[in-house]
């Protein structure tokens, strides 16, 4: 008998420290919008630009992919990207009126056009703040009145 509580209390440690530590990759947050997305745990900057990240998943993964490391050649990274980091503003604008002009990302340029993506300021805010600081990025923000700053061209 002694043996069994003693398994069952076993059990329950794993059980909670796996809880605890985090066994999962990914995990259900709410947006803005309300609308729940999965994001990866061990990612923070997943849970605190969770309509961002939402963005993200839905309109960049093709191209720049949902490593942020883009695609050789074709799409330019963004996790890591030194152009992002000094070209905060440039990221808000490449995402409300896309951009045909090439860009140099790290030394490599890239000269296919990139093609608007989202038709209002707050959801360009919530993607540009998402990119800044995913993957490892510690890039700072930027804010409404930054993004208000760029005309929507269409
Ligand atoms: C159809 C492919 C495509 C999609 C979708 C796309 N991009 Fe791009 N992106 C590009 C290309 C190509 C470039 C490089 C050419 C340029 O900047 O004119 C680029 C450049 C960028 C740059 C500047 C360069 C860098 O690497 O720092 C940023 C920032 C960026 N994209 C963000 C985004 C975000 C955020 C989204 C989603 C809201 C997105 N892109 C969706 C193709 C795409």
């Amino acid at each position: 008998m002694k043996k069994i509580g003693i398994i069952v209390i076993m059990a329950g440690i794993i059980f909670f420290a796996g809880k605890t530590f985090g066994f999962r990759s990914h995990k259900l947050v709410k947006a803005n919008d309300n609308k729940l997305v999965y994001v990866p745990v061990n990612e923070p900057a997943g849970t605190k630009y969770a309509k961002g990240a939402k963005i993200y998943k839905a309109k960049c993964v093709p191209c720049h992919q949902l490593t942020g490391m883009g695609v050789p050649g074709a799409f330019p990274p963004l996790k890591g990207s030194d152009y992002l980091k000094k070209n905060k503003k440039s990221a808000l604008s490449h995402v409300l009126n896309g951009s045909s002009e090439a860009v140099t990302v790290n030394g490599v340029s890239y000269s296919i056009s990139m093609p608007p993506q989202v038709d209002n300021y707050p959801d360009a805010v919530a993607v540009v703040n998402y990119i800044l600081n995913a993957w490892g990025n510690n890039y700072g923000t930027v804010t409404l009145e930054d993004a208000k700053s760029i005309k929507i061209v269409r």
